[in-house]
């Protein structure tokens, strides 16, 4: 099994089947991170990630696994001090993130870590206690706030995305900044900005209607400094739920990458889809 995995490794970027995991940019963004990895990084790190003459291996190398994509990131910007590690001080975040994303995909190929936790539990977790369908769509069901999650777990390790839940980002992304618009007549309306120019901005609420608002109507807009992802889950889930929140997350991903999911895992679909 590892054997196909292996060898479909080159074509992750044409999947048909890869959904795109937030504002249909996931599907380029992949074809864009296998580009600048060939470009950046496999002189060294070799063309697989595996490792080189120059510098040690990323893909199967478990340190590297346990990182969080922004600890990745930060290596990426920044580089590694006093080792041969050098900073790509010129890429734009967009692009670090496409290659952390695109290393997390060969990282994905490499082993189906055992799942931690029990995914049916962890679906009652992501709807009920947890409310994290409140703010993400997970396979058509859920809210708008926050990216789509379906096919967040396809590839990630288990630590990097129960890393994600309880030390979230605190810048926010591009994607899902939040406002808050007050109207002349004092009415308040919060939520994301999906799109704005000189004379209007349009706001998507958490019930996912679209509010189109001309500025000339509005008393004032407020963009969000902080992203809307809950900070204090560390302390609001057990280690437990957290263990059954992070397989459900994983084992709906996998499903999403027809190869991936039948890569060992024994999981009874009906249970939790
Ligand atoms: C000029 C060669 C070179 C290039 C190009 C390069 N690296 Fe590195 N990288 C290294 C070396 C050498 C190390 C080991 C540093 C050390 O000794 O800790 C390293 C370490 C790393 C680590 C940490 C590994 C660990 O085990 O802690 C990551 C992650 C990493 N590189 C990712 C990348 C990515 C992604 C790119 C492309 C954007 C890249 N590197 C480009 C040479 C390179
Ligand atoms: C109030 C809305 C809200 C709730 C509730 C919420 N999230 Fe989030 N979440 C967000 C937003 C918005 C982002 C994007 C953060 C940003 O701006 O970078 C996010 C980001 C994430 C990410 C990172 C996604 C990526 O593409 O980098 C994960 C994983 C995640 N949330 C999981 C969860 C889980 C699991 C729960 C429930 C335990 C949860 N969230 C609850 C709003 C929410």
């Amino acid at each position: 099994m590892l054997v196909a995995a292996t060898v479909c490794a080159g074509s992750v970027a044409a999947r048909p089947w890869q959904a795109p995991s937030r504002s249909g940019a996931g599907a380029t963004s992949d074809a864009v991170g296998q580009g600048m990895f060939a470009s950046s990084c496999a002189g060294c790190h070799g063309l697989d990630g595996r490792g080189g003459e120059r510098a040690p291996g990323v893909v199967a190398n478990a340190r590297v696994q346990r990182m969080s994509d922004s600890e990745i990131s930060g290596i990426i910007s920044n580089g590694i001090p006093d080792t041969g590690m050098p900073a790509f001080h010129a890429l734009s975040p967009e692009q670090v993130r496409a290659i952390v994303q695109y290393l997390r995909s060969l990282q994905g190929q490499e082993k189906a870590e055992p799942l931690p936790g029990d995914p049916v539990r962890g679906k009652a977790v992501f709807f009920g206690k947890g409310e994290c369908s409140s703010c993400h769509m997970m396979r058509g069901e859920g809210g708008f706030l926050g990216p789509d999650l379906s096919t967040y777990g396809s590839a990630r390790p288990a630590n990097s995305i129960s890393d994600a839940i309880v030390n979230p980002a605190r810048v926010p992304d591009p994607a899902f900044r939040m406002a808050v618009a007050t109207t002349r007549n004092g009415e308040r309306i919060s939520g994301i900005v999906r799109n704005e120019d000189n004379f209007s901005v349009q706001l998507q609420t958490a019930d996912g209607a679209f509010h189109f608002l001309s500025r000339s109507d509005l008393r004032k807009l407020d963009y969000q400094s902080k992203p809307a992802m809950p900070t204090n889950y560390g302390d609001k889930l057990g280690r437990k739920e957290l263990d059954d929140l992070v397989s459900y997350i994983i084992s709906v991903g996998r499903k999403a990458k027809p190869d991936a999911a039948s890569a060992g895992e024994d999981l009874h679909e009906e249970d939790f889809q």
